[in-house]
């Protein structure tokens, strides 16, 4: 995988005056089967998450309210990636790592999962992810 394969995908945008309306459908909007869901909310002002990598989850990450930065890294190459509308997302497929900074106050990340958790479905180690690049893995 590299950062490329991580893709801004539109989503279906119903506009109504009485307030607009997106739906995710698992398989159709988002490459995957939805098997979680989790969102990170009152991210305090100047704090960083994510700094890991997963060895089979597929996510989609969608700024349900506010903004936020992605920052992805296939071991060779990084991309910034700003999230901040309702109606697109950002597929980021396994073994890419992932840190998220610039969070505006009362941002909402909603994230998307092909699997159910798991820790040892985590690199939380950079030199661990880089080593299993290193073997094909
Ligand atoms: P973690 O993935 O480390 O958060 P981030 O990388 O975004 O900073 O998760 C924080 C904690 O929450 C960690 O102890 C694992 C737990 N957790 C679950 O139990 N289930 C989940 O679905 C997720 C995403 C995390």
């Amino acid at each position: 995988m590299n950062v490329d394969d991580c893709k801004l995908i539109n989503l279906p945008k119903i506009t109504d005056p009485r307030g607009n309306l997106t739906f995710i459908e698992g398989n159709r909007h988002v490459a995957f089967p939805i098997q979680r869901v989790f969102y990170l909310y009152d991210v305090p002002g100047g704090a960083d998450r994510g700094g890991h990598a997963l060895k089979r989850c597929h996510q989609f990450l969608i700024a349900m309210s506010g903004s936020f930065d992605v920052i992805l890294d296939d071991g060779t190459q990084k991309r910034r990636v700003h999230l901040s509308r309702s109606y697109y997302g950002l597929h980021i497929p396994p073994m890419i790592w992932r840190e998220m900074d610039n969070f505006s106050s009362g941002s909402v990340c909603l994230v998307l999962a092909s699997e159910c958790y798991s820790e040892s479905d985590y690199f939380r180690e950079y030199a661990a992810f880089e080593a299993a690049l290193k073997n094909g893995r």
